[in-house]
This record gives C-alpha cells, structure tokens and sequence, in this order.
C-alpha cells in the first residue's frame, strides 16, 4: 500500500495506472476509519482496478465552534485497516498542501448547501464541495464511493458532478449500522456510555416513521410529527431537525408518492448525530 501526502506523488501513482490502463476508484474520508467506510472501500476494490482513499480533516467544511481539533485522527490504526482492504494508495495530506497559502476558490452549490445540515452549519457544505472538488482533480477518479449516511452531502456532490461536469460516476453506499440500530460514525466516539444510548433515539424515530408510512401514511408533515414525538421521548436529545424532503434538491415534500428522505440531526450532549432513511412508495 502507497501513502502519499503530497499531490505530486499521488500524481506519480495515478499516472502510472492510467497508463496501465486501470480503473480508477476514489474514496474521500477523514478518517477515525470504522465498518462504515470499510464498506466503501469494498465497493471500491469490487469496481474498479486501483482503489484510493483519502484521509484529511478538511478544516474549511467546520465551523469556528465546531470540533475540528478534538476530530479523533487515528491514521496508524486506519492505515492497517485499509492495508488488509488491499488498498492501492492512501492520500492523507497537510492542510498546507491542500490549501497552500493564497488559495481563494471555493465551490458552492448554491441552495442546496443552505438546507437541512447547512442551516445550523453554515459553510459545511461549501467546505465539502471544494475539497472534494480539488479531490476529483487531484485523483482524476472514475468512479467515487459516498455513504448513504451524509443524505444530504451525496445530493449535493451528485449536484455539483452535474453542474460542472466532472467525469466521474457516484456510487452511494447503504447506511451501515451497530447491531442495535445506531448509524456508525466517527463522532460515536465522543459519546459516553448513557449518550450512546440516549443516541439510539434518532434511528428509533426513523424506524416509526417507516412503520407508520408502511401503514398507509403519506402526509410528510404528519410523517415528520410521529418522528419529532419519539425524539421528544428521549430528554437529553436536542432535536436540530426532522425533515421530509426531495433526496435530489433537499426541498420539503407535501406528500411521499416518490422516493423520499426522512432526515434527523440531533445533538446528544456536545454530540451532533445524523441518520435517514428513503421511503419508497410503490
Ligand atoms: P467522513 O465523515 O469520514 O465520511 C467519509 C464517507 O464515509 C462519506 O461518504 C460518508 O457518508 C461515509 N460514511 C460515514 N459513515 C457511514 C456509515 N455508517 N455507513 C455508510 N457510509 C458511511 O463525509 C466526510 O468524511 C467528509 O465530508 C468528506 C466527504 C471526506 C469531505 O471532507
């Protein structure tokens, strides 16, 4: 496996692949590596012919009150993860490199990054996009691995490979959970033992609004009530929303007659959760 921190020599590796004539698959993390990111890789090593991961901790997409620095980094142990994945090359680069003084662009989809997370994180996703714009460009992948968990994050990098026409295909990978339900996460560190299952409240509240939706309900507003109701059970959970929206532009819906996002934040103590789920109606 190649760890490479500089854009030069992960240039050196890409070239030589596409010379090969290898198929190239990309994998953007920060790292603090558990199942849920394996399960990309995976989906990588199974598509295509040389799998990179990246490991940065991209201060642009965290707000000035947010946990940039006690983010946990753990690049030993996430490196031996991914050397029995069989990873080809982990690109786990210093902010300087990644934004060299000077740098000034930033890549916004405009909207859509102001919607669920982006109200109460504003310059989250602004963040995203142009890290993982200049990530594209970087790795020149064709094709890259997002996580069902950040519903709104893959809508809005989905949206930006549109709008500017990166060459590259998304795969979206399915929310991998513990046994009792919680979405992993690299911030389920930070949980203590009766947060952790305070924490559960969010993927209980999706669960009732499957079942009541399964049951023949299809008024969103109504929908977003019965979850609102089971996170109100739980008094140490800060409900930040719980929205009923289009998976694509993040707009609220009326009713559910297409595939739609059932979304939830909530704060567990200092712990800012996320999880979701997609109704299908037939
Ligand atoms: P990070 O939180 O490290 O997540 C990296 C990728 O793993 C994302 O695509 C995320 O959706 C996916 N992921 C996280 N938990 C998952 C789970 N339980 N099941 C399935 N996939 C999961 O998301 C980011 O990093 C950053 O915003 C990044 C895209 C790297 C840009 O900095």
């Amino acid at each position: 496996m190649n760890i490479a921190s500089t854009i030069q020599e992960t240039h050196a590796v890409i070239r030589a692949a596409r010379k090969a004539g290898k198929r190239i698959g990309l994998v953007p993390t920060m790292g603090a590596l558990h199942e849920g990111h394996l399960s990309l890789v995976r989906a990588a090593k199974e598509q295509t012919d040389l799998v990179v991961i990246s490991i940065f901790v991209n201060p642009l997409q965290f707000g000035p009150q947010e946990d940039l620095a006690k983010y946990p980094r753990t690049f030993e142990r996430d490196c031996e993860l991914l050397e029995r994945e069989r990873v080809d090359l982990v690109f786990a680069p210093s902010t300087a490199e990644m934004y060299p003084p000077g740098a000034i662009t930033l890549v916004e989809v405009q909207g859509l990054a102001d919607r669920l997370d982006g109200v109460s994180r504003p310059g989250h996703f602004r963040g995203v996009t142009t890290v993982v714009a200049k990530l594209f460009h970087i790795v020149e992948p064709d094709v890259t691995f997002f996580g069902q968990k950040d519903a709104a994050q893959s809508a809005i990098i989905r949206k930006m490979v549109k709008d500017l026409n990166f060459p590259v295909n998304i795969v979206v990978c399915p929310i991998v959970r513990e046994p009792d339900g919680l979405a992993m996460s690299s911030r389920n560190a930070y949980l203590n033992a009766d947060e952790r299952q305070q924490g559960l409240v969010l993927s209980r509240a999706l669960k009732k609004v499957q079942q009541v939706f399964e049951a023949g309900e299809r008024d969103a507003q109504h929908l977003a009530e019965v979850g609102g109701q089971i996170v109100a059970t739980e008094p140490a959970a800060k409900l930040d929303y719980l929205s009923v929206v289009d998976p694509d532009t993040l707009e609220p819906v009326r009713d559910v007659n297409h595939p739609t996002l059932v979304a939830v934040a909530a704060w567990i103590g200092s712990t800012r959760l996320i999880d979701n789920v997609i109704l299908h109606p037939r």
